[in-house]
């Protein structure tokens, strides 16, 4: 299992850190076999797994339920746990309590916030306590209905020095890591090279520490997957033909053949 200094140690070194999200055992299994270096049980969970619009249903007992699920498929994998939606928004006690969960409850190494200099408050009394915290800024999909979409955010110099004021306070506050999602990568690369914290970029650009994709982007399943990922596979497609071929087998009676006759052995 990496640990929170051997993290900044990589990107100290200029090695690169690749994060991947998680939500059950067999995937985090996979991703553990191939050395994967931070899984992430992110509350994209809602969208790719449980089927909301957004990432706002999502709840801390469904984060648990799932994280669980991964920390039994990769033992070995420093895992990181989204707070969901209004979490990281609570007095400190709360938000406290609710991290001691991920990690005593869900087996988390860290958990994740969404928030800048508001929250970085709670980040320090989370780290004084012994929770690492990843940062999260840039598009926060938790802010979605205030935002009106998923939208590239510091496009603008106002904005990209309030998020370059946000990262440095993420940090100061003890952050060990921060996402940047959907920011231009000159913003992403001024925000990484000010940090001794590395950056994890998803839709960030090249000039971060480490990137973050999400499982099943990475797979090509799902019918919408943003332009910045990239999909190692059309897994959605052979999926489709696999089920369809199963489908007509069974109508027609070709599965199953005599080679799938249970026999006495079997168990
Ligand atoms: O919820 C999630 O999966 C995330 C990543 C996209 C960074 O926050």
């Amino acid at each position: 299992v990496r640990s929170v200094p051997e993290l900044v140690e990589m990107k100290a070194r200029g090695e690169k850190i690749a994060m991947l999200t998680a939500y059950d055992a067999p995937s985090a299994r996979i991703a553990e076999a191939v050395g994967v270096d931070l899984l992430l049980v992110g509350d994209s969970l809602g969208m790719v797994v449980l089927g909301y619009s957004t990432t706002l249903p999502v709840t801390l007992e469904e984060m648990l339920h799932h994280t669980r699920a991964v920390r039994r498929g990769a033992p070995d994998v420093f895992t990181v746990m989204d707070l969901p939606f209004g979490w990281a928004h609570r007095p400190c006690p709360e938000v406290l309590a609710a991290s001691v969960r991920a990690i005593q409850e869900g087996g988390a190494h860290a958990v994740k916030l969404e928030g800048g200099e508001e929250i970085a408050e709670t980040v320090a009394r989370l780290t004084a306590a012994g929770v690492p915290v990843m940062g999260h800024l840039g598009l926060r999909p938790q802010q979605v209905y205030r935002l009106g979409g998923y939208r590239m955010q510091g496009r603008e110099e106002r904005e990209a020095e309030e998020l370059l004021r946000a990262a440095r306070a993420l940090e100061d506050a003890g952050a060990f890591a921060l996402v940047l999602e959907l920011v231009p990568e000159a913003l992403a690369r001024r925000i990484s090279q000010a940090l001794r914290i590395p950056t994890i970029g998803i839709g960030a650009g090249r000039a971060v520490d480490g990137q973050v994709l999400v499982w099943h982007d990475l797979l090509g399943i799902g019918e919408r997957r943003p332009r910045f990922a990239r999909a190692y596979l059309d897994l959605e497609r052979e999926i489709r033909a696999a089920v369809a071929a199963y489908v007509a087998d069974v109508r027609s009676g070709a599965f199953p053949d005599r080679e799938h006759v249970p026999l006495p052995e079997d168990r």
